[in-house]
């Protein structure tokens, strides 16, 4: 594939950071938006990215930024919104998807890749699978001789960095003895970001994926119980994982939910669009191959490289001086 423009929406993300890191080692151009460059300068040290400061939903900077790119790749995506009447979702999700295939079509930019969510469905139980739902159905819409669509629906996504096995490492680490897990029945099928990127950069260049929507998954399935033991066992914290029932699970959720309206809680770590959103098993129906001959790596390989405990320097130099 021969050299090209790319601008990623969402790309100074967990997800966006790998895609961009891999498009660069191929050689592309990569342009970033962000809506806060300064936060996100060390992407500044990846060959060929530019990161331009400004506002996504701005339809006027979307036209001038896609002028002369060769392919668009949409990442945005919330997991909670401030409030709670879906709005904040449909923004980042529907509107955005909206005003992306709009400055495609004016601008004439052949290719854009949209990251949706397994399980998107405008008739989903939250506000979340609802939102990616109608912007998965927008882009695919317009997508056509003139622009090529392609959108991928990851089940939740794991690596350095990743929100996920890390929060629940840290939640973990936080809470003494015993840890009320919420939906505990739950089930993922995980994929490791190197795959998910993989699979973007490959499918740029690749005709039989225009048109086509891709479910990404891990090679196996696991509970969210399972998950979180795991995580325990891997950090070394002794704690016991007391899985909630429903009724306690949304308790939790509608706890963690409004206490979020104090003025000190930043964000929502848990709300009840997300209850809603694990009422349906993130796990592909159609087992777990990945497109475009990608194999999955599995999360036992990945996981221990960034959840284990890592030796305190001081102490492997002392042990090396004979001194520990
Ligand atoms: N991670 C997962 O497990 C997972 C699973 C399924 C689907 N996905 C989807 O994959 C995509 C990437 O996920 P991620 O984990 O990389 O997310 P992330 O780390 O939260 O990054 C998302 C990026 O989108 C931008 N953004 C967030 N809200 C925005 C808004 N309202 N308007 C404009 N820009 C906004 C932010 O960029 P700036 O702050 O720099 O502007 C942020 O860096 C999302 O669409 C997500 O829904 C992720």
């Amino acid at each position: 594939m021969t050299t090209i423009k790319i601008c990623v929406l969402g790309g100074t993300g967990f997800v966006g950071q790998s895609i961009a890191s891999r498009l660069s080692q191929m050689g592309h151009e990569v342009h970033i938006i962000s809506r806060h460059r300064e936060r996100h300068r060390r992407l500044l040290v990846i060959p060929t990215v530019k990161l331009i400061e400004g506002d996504p939903h701005d339809m006027g900077l979307l036209r001038t930024l896609f002028q002369d790119v060769d392919a668009v790749i949409n990442l945005v995506g919330i997991l909670n919104e401030k409030g709670r009447d879906g709005k904040g979702f449909e923004h980042a999700h529907y509107e955005l998807a909206n005003k992306v295939v709009q400055a495609c079509t004016q601008t004439k930019v052949k290719r854009l890749l949209h990251m949706s969510a397994l399980h998107a469905d405008e008739a989903g139980p939250s506000h979340y699978l609802r939102s990616k739902g109608r912007a998965e159905k927008r882009v695919h819409q317009v997508s056509s001789h003139d622009i090529n669509v392609t959108s991928f629906r990851p089940s939740v996504i794991f690596g350095p960095g990743d929100s996920f096995l890390n929060r629940f490492a840290d939640l973990l680490r936080r809470l003494p003895f015993v840890f009320p897990l919420a939906c505990p029945k739950s089930r993922f099928q995980p994929v490791y970001v190197d795959n998910v990127a993989q699979v973007f950069c490959d499918a740029l260049g690749s005709h039989e994926t225009y048109g086509q929507t891709y479910n990404l998954c891990g090679p196996r399935t696991y509970t969210l119980q399972e998950l979180v033991e795991y995580v325990a066992k891997l950090t070394g914290t002794k704690r016991y994982v007391y899985g909630l029932n429903d009724w306690q699970s949304w308790t939790q959720a509608a706890a963690v939910e409004w206490s979020a309206w104090l003025p000190w809680v930043k964000e929502k770590p848990f709300s009840l669009d997300n209850y809603r959103s694990l009422s349906v098993d993130s796990v592909c129906p159609d087992g777990h191959k990945l497109p475009l001959g990608i194999t999955a790596d599995a999360l036992e390989d990945i996981a221990p490289g960034y959840l284990l405990p890592k030796p305190d320097p001081l102490i492997t130099l002392r042990r090396h001086a004979g001194r520990g």
